[in-house]
């Protein structure tokens, strides 16, 4: 019997780097495209009438009419205990992490909440057509089993790890910098290369750690191969100022990190909103990368990512797009594009749809050194797809119908879509999220469970 699937619909994929090159030679469009799927990886992807003779016998597509296959949808930067405390009321970076972020992952000691949490969490991002994350955990290592567990159970490529404090927080939330690198080794012995699992190295920032911890964090990064790091980095002029003060002889806030180690290929520095010259060119010059996170900046106020600052063709530095829930609103990266083209635009510049869905793909791809297996539909690639339905409301239908061109359609899609634009949601060549599925629209993929389960959410 063949597993072959193949999925007929609208298409989009990325040629180039539209922040570099025009975004009409970067876009790969097919209107009526065919995508074959072989062992969780895609075979083929091209026109329709092309290749619909090469599929086996007995193959029946699976038809998205009024929609469109992408990659899925990479999240660069989130954190999943935030989810309960998402939108909270009134306040700046420094005191809205004491207020609420550090009550609320203090729940996270109890593996059993953990464990609800993530499962709501995994099932948010699938919804919102977000196949891969880069996701803080909490300082607990039951809060990093617990994500990865269910990241596996749907057999998603996930990238997170447990976070490091080890000052300026609550006492419960305080590792040491001994404790935070024994416990980090041995969930990296437990879920680095594990199926489709990544350890991420994760001091939460400069002014929760000392000096010992972020070399500790350092010391990581050498003993083991393809490791992840994740901090935040120049987000709020007060949290700049602490790390002044915290760390009186670098240079910059970038260069607390660059002094452990920690600056590099595979390194994710979340926000960057205020970044000097020297900052962009200590990235350029390490393959370090930055995750934009526009709801988050302007939920807390915190200001405007200089995006076409970071990418300067001259010293290009790589960008990913982050929802950085809960300080960010939306787990939709759709939402996240809607806010970075108005984050662009008070920077007077244009965020086009290409350059758009490249950063929220391919891009975010890039960032991760992961475009060798996502972010495109192509052969060899992994079959993690996003479909979105471009008729997903009434203002959506109606508003893409007179869109005459795909630029245009896509533009709108991130303008007026969110989670309701996402029809279904494929990992690794399985359907684990289908809206309009009767019943249960979640399944673990067959090659992970039993028997395909539906599953209801965990937290009803
Ligand atoms: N800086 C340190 N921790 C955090 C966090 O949890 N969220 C955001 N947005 N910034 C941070
Ligand atoms: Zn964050």
């Amino acid at each position: 019997m063949t597993t072959t699937k193949a999925l007929r619909g609208r298409a989009i994929s990325f040629r180039g780097n539209p922040f570099e090159q025009p975004a009409e030679t970067c876009l790969v469009h097919h209107d009526d495209a065919l995508v074959i799927i072989e062992g969780g990886v895609i075979e083929a992807c091209g026109p329709y009438a092309e290749l619909r003779h090469t599929l086996p016998d007995g193959v029946v597509p699976i038809e998205y009419p009024d929609a469109i296959i992408c990659a899925g949808f990479i999240d660069a930067h989130v954190h999943y205990p935030q989810l309960q405390m998402i939108g909270a009321y009134g306040s700046q970076l420094l005191e809205w992490l004491e207020t609420y972020t550090f009550v609320a992952e203090q729940q996270f000691a109890d593996a059993a909440h953990a464990g609800r949490v993530a499962g709501l969490f995994m099932r948010e991002l699938l919804r919102a057509g977000t196949t891969t994350a880069m996701v803080y955990c909490t300082v607990h290592p039951q809060s990093v089993d617990a994500f990865f567990a269910e990241a596996e159970r749907f057999n998603a490529r996930m990238i997170a790890g447990k976070v490091l404090m080890d000052r300026n927080a609550p006492d419960a939330l305080l590792d040491s910098a001994q404790r935070g690198y024994d416990e980090s080794k041995a969930l990296i012995a437990r879920w680095h290369g594990r199926g489709r699992q990544h350890y991420c190295v994760t001091p939460r920032f400069a002014p929760t750690s000392t000096e010992a911890q972020l070399d500790a964090a350092g010391a990581l990064l050498k003993e083991h191969d393809g490791l992840f790091l994740q901090t935040h980095l120049c987000e709020n002029p007060s949290e700049i100022a602490w790390v002044r003060e915290l760390f009186p002889a670098r240079a910059s806030y970038l260069d607390v990190y660059a002094h452990a180690g920690l600056v590099g290929r595979r390194s994710m520095f979340g926000h960057a909103v205020h970044m000097h010259e020297q900052d962009f060119c200590t990235c350029h010059q390490a393959g370090a990368a930055l995750a934009h996170c526009p709801t988050s900046n302007l939920f807390l106020g915190s200001g405007l990512f200089r995006l076409f600052d970071a990418v300067d063709p001259k010293r290009p530095v790589k960008v990913a797009l982050g929802t950085d829930v809960g300080a960010g609103t939306s787990l939709s990266q759709l939402q996240s594009l809607n806010e970075a083209y108005k984050v662009a635009a008070l920077t007077d510049r244009k965020l086009n749809a290409t350059q758009a869905f490249y950063l929220a793909t391919l891009g975010g791809a890039e960032a991760l050194y992961l475009d060798d297996r996502l972010g495109k539909l192509e052969p060899g690639y992994d079959a993690d797809l996003c479909i979105l339905d471009t008729r997903a409301t009434p203002l959506l239908g109606f508003r893409s119908a007179y869109c005459d061109s795909i630029e245009d359609l896509l533009f709108v899609l991130m303008t007026l879509g969110d989670d309701r634009a996402v029809r279904a949601t494929y990992v690794a060549g399985e359907c684990v999220y289908d809206r309009d599925r009767a019943g249960e629209a979640f399944r673990y993929p067959a090659a992970t469970s039993p028997h395909r389960e539906d599953l209801p959410c965990p937290i009803a």
